[in-house]
């Protein structure tokens, strides 16, 4: 149902607060919608260089397979925990180059909110 909602808008941006909550190296999920109808859980990171982006937690790997939220690895990676794949905070790319690269979204930070961009 969120999905086809988004599609509709599309290049609407979704606004979440607490960005000034989040530390460098760091990174938190926020779920859109209901993840039973369509919803997306998002993994939001600041990377240890301050920049932040949006990837969508579904790992690209194997189905059920996660990104988690928590430390970054190194400062700039994420990670799913059913096979310990890396990717990309700011690109999505695998690290492994094993498998696709996870999908991303377009952020930017203003007045302590996340700007997420569909
Ligand atoms: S399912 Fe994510 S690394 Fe395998």
């Amino acid at each position: 149902m969120l999905s086809k909602f988004l599609k509709l808008f599309r290049k609407a941006s979704v606004v979440v607060p607490g960005a000034d909550q989040l530390p460098p190296g760091e990174s938190r999920t926020i779920q859109l919608g209901d993840g039973l109808e369509g919803g997306k859980q998002l993994l939001i990171c600041r990377t240890t260089d301050g920049e932040v982006s949006a990837l969508d937690t579904q790992c690209p790997h194997e189905p059920g397979g996660r990104l988690m939220p928590g430390p970054l690895r190194e400062g700039k990676n994420a990670v799913c925990p059913l096979h310990n794949f890396h990717f990309d905070a700011k690109t999505g790319r695998n690290m492994e180059s094993m498998c696709k690269a996870v999908e991303t979204y377009k952020v930017k930070e203003k007045n302590g909110e996340f700007h997420i961009t569909f």
